[in-house]
Formats: structure tokens, C-alpha cells, sequence
């Protein structure tokens, strides 16, 4: 899904915002049941406390931002996807979410004491931008943390799906190239983005999350329908190779049998650093 090819940073945008507005009705049932466990770590990773106002980047279905405003912070949440922006309204109604660009954030200069961004750096055409954006609205002394999946060897479930496809289909489906998908699991470059934005007391950690999910169907189905590259290049499959990288990922998930279906480790990589 990536490529030696040069990447057009204004389709592949199109087509993340296509896809969010696909994807956002399954999201909450699918990989939403997972991410929301992200949402304390990235919140003590800004340091919260009651007042702090926050921006949640890529807000989604606004977990980040609702169990911030529990805490006591004054929060706004932001996302390209209209669809998202309407569920996280519905699910929060006291909370203020707006559309807005990670990319180009519509917010004067030092206006916030936090920014998140939970699982939205590894969707965007421009990263690098969005650090930057973050770094520009945070006031002196503010933090900044994200979070993305670790690499596809450990991330099991990103990873089943990939070696399936790539053992039984094809990766090569005529999507939008857009930048590596796990570019920053590696801390290396988590870190180096970080730094370039002008961040310091970067910290980059691993959180053990586990998925934990009915059955390898439903974590299919997830792959299928709950997000945008993976999603887009599953359903680019002919109907043969998508009933063989179903078996095959149903084949791996039988090794992450539990009582009540599987629970597949999915670490995540949580990056944050301050600007001085
Ligand atoms: C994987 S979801 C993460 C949602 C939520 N933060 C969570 O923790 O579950 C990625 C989100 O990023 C949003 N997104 C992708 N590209 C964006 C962009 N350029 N600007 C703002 N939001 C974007 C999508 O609409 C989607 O809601």
C-alpha cells in the first residue's frame, strides 16, 4: 500500500476524507473498542489538569476529548470528516467538536496548554505538517503527544491482515500512495519528527494494548470496514483472494484463542514532547 512512487499528498488526502466519511459508522464498533484504551496514557503523557484547554486532533468519535473534560479540562475537538464530527456531537453533546485540518489547524497561535492526536498521524498525507500545527498552537511550556500502532510484527492484527493479503491478493490495487503507514512506530523517527517540529523532553514509550474481540471474523470485518487504507484495499480484492486472506487471517487469530473469542496484542507507540 506503499510505494517507491512519488506520493500526491492532495489525492491521498481526498482519499483518507473519502474513506473517514465511509468509515465513520463503523469505526466506534470496531477499532474504536481499542483505541479508546489509548486515551489515559495520551492524556497523562499532556499532563491534564483541571483548566488545561486542550485540542483533540482527529478527534473521531471524541474519546480523547470526553475523558479530558471528566478531567477537568476545557477541550475542542477536530476533525476532517463531517461524519465524525456529527457522531462525536451525538456521543458529547456538551462538548465543542468542530471540522477543521490536522494539517492547517484553524486556531490562532499559542491558543491551547495540550494538543492530542490519537491514531490520526498515520492517516495524513502531510504528518510533518500536522506536527508542525501542533507545535504553533501550543503555548510556551505546552505539550503534544500522539499515538500510532506499533510495527505490523508486532501489531498482530494489522499484520495478520497484511501478510494475508500479501500471501493470497495483492498490495497493488491502484489506491492513492500516501506516506508508510508505520512510519513512526520506529521511535527513531517519532522522535526526529518531533524534534524538527521544535519539541523537547521528547518521551516515546510502547503501550501493551490488546484488542479483545468476539471472534477473527469480527476482527476481519474490523480490517473490512472500521478504516481507510486497509479497508479500501481488502475490498480492491477479487472475491477469491478476499475469501482466501479471510481464512488466512482467521487461521492466525485461532492462535489468539480465548474463553470468549481472541485477544490480539496490538501495542501502540506513544510519542510527546513540550515546546519550550
Ligand atoms: C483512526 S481514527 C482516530 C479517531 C480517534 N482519535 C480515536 O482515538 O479513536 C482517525 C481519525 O482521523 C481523522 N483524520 C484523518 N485525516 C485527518 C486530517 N487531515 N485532519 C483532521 N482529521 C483527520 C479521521 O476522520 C478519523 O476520525
Amino acid at each position: 500500500m506503499t510505494s517507491d512512487r512519488t506520493i500526491d499528498p492532495s489525492a491521498f488526502h481526498d482519499f483518507e476524507h473519502v474513506g473517514w466519511e465511509r468509515a465513520a459508522e463503523h469505526y466506534a464498533r470496531t477499532f474504536g473498542t481499542l483505541t479508546v484504551q489509548a486515551t489515559d496514557p495520551i492524556l497523562d503523557a499532556v499532563q491534564i489538569t483541571p483548566g488545561t484547554q486542550l485540542l483533540d486532533v482527529a478527534s473521531g468519535p471524541g474519546y480523547v476529548a470526553a475523558a479530558a473534560a471528566l478531567r477537568g479540562a476545557t477541550v475542542v475537538g477536530i476533525d476532517f470528516s463531517p461524519a465524525m464530527v456529527e457522531d462525536a456531537r451525538r456521543r458529547h453533546p456538551y462538548l465543542v467538536f468542530e471540522e477543521g485540518d490536522a494539517e492547517a489547524l484553524p486556531f490562532e497561535a499559542g491558543r491551547f496548554d495540550a494538543v492530542v492526536m490519537n491514531f490520526g498521524l498515520l492517516h495524513l498525507a502531510r504528518p510533518d505538517a500536522a506536527i508542525h500545527e501542533a507545535y504553533r498552537v501550543l503555548a510556551q511550556g505546552g505539550r503534544y503527544a500522539f499515538t500510532v500502532w506499533a510495527s505490523p510484527d508486532k501489531a498482530i492484527g494489522f499484520g495478520a491482515v497484511l501478510r494475508a493479503m500479501e500471501a493470497h491478493g495483492t498490495t497493488n490495487v491502484g489506491l492513492p500512495d500516501g506516506p508508510p503507514f508505520f512510519r513512526f512506530s520506529d521511535v527513531g523517527e517519532s522522535t526526529r519528527a518531533l524534534a524538527a517540529a521544535g519539541f523537547s523532553n521528547i518521551v516515546v514509550r510502547t503501550l501493551p494494548l490488546v484488542w479483545r474481540l468476539p471472534s477473527g471474523d469480527a476482527l476481519f470485518e474490523a480490517a473490512l470496514h472500521g478504516g481507510v487504507r486497509t479497508s479500501a484495499a481488502l475490498r480492491a480484492q477479487t472475491p477469491q483472494a478476499l475469501a482466501a486472506i479471510r481464512e488466512a487471517v482467521l487461521a492466525e487469530m485461532r492462535g489468539y484463542a480465548v474463553d470468549d473469542g481472541i485477544a490480539v496484542p496490538m501495542p501502540v507507540v506513544l510519542a510527546s514532547g513540550m515546546k519550550r
